[in-house]
């Protein structure tokens, strides 16, 4: 590990990698240092994981978790990540009894279908989009905790095989087939969190794979409840089962829903750049 960073503390052990919290010394800020063993992957992945943690380096928005640094050493890769000092959503919802308010989940959508947008926008898919891949971090713009997706676009097709051997909740229509993950796919996970955001449960719930495949492949869900129509249509609209009448998360964005906040955090795309050339 290069000497600039200094680990205080492990975070997390997750299916290819070890995250830790540490501090970077010559910008004295704190980072999550994320070590994928090279070890569990074949000399294409690694070399995978590396253009693309080098590509989403270039890709700037602020809901997306920035990578500042990606370097390999003899045993790992290792990628610098901006530091979200309030977690996952996921631990956020295992420590949570009463309900999320409904302003503050339209707030975190807008903000995720930003960073979809800029990110697809950049025929980037992240592939992974659950609530242990989106973490929390203070922004004085937002009332609540701002949402930004993190271990973006570097899954490699070993660990799309390690999901599939989970329960995978968040699986699409077309993912269940073995179809190609596309950008279609990143909408209709983020429908699941929206759900999980509303309901603390699963749209499509089973004890089993193949049962949990036949309720997603079955299009039937339990509606949300508690919150308005308005909320309750924007996460059907995006649990659509048919991929082409599916919107992409530009068109989501026109939602009446998210009208005033787009206006009120006068929140300027242009800002969302990226730099150099690929
Ligand atoms: N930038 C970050 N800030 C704070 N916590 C993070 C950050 N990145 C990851 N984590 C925490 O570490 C966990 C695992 O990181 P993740 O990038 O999702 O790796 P994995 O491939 O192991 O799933 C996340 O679910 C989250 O709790
Ligand atoms: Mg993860």
């Amino acid at each position: 590990m290069e000497s600039r960073y200094v680990v205080k503390q492990y975070m997390s052990r997750g299916a290819q990698a070890e995250t830790f919290d540490a501090l970077d010394t010559e910008s004295d800020v704190q980072v999550i240092l994320k070590l994928t063993h090279k070890a569990d992957l074949s000399v294409n992945q690694q070399n995978q994981l590396l253009r693309e943690a080098q590509l989403q380096r270039k890709i700037s928005s602020e809901f997306v978790v920035k990578v500042l640094n990606a370097y390999e050493t003899a045993s790992d890769i290792v990628t610098v990540l901006e530091f979200a000092p309030f977690g996952d959503f996921e631990t956020q919802i295992q420590k949570r009894s009463a309900p999320f308010d409904e302003s503050a989940i339209i707030t975190w959508a807008m903000q995720l279908l930003l960073g979809l947008k800029h990110t697809h926008s950049h025929n980037i898919i992240h592939r992974d989009v659950k609530t242990a891949n989106i973490v929390l971090i203070k922004d004085d713009k937002f009332p609540n905790a701002k949402a930004m997706l993190c271990d973006f676009g570097i899954a490699t097709e070993n660990d799309l095989a390690k999901t599939v051997v989970g329960t995978p909740y968040y699986m699409s229509p077309q993912a269940c087939k073995g179809l190609n993950y596309g950008q279609k796919t990143d909408i209709w996970a983020l429908g699941v969190v929206l759900y999980r955001l509303c309901t603390f449960e699963y749209p499509f719930f089973a004890g089993n794979q193949i049962a949990l495949r036949a309720r997603i492949a079955s299009g039937v869900f339990q509606e949300v409840k508690g919150y308005s129509e308005e909320l309750t249509g924007l996460i059907n609209r995006m649990l659509e089962q048919n991929e082409a009448l599916r919107p992409e998360a530009e068109e989501l964005l026109k939602d009446p829903i998210f009208e005033s906040r787009i206006r009120h955090f006068k929140y300027n795309e242009e800002a969302d750049t990226v730099e150099g050339t690929q």
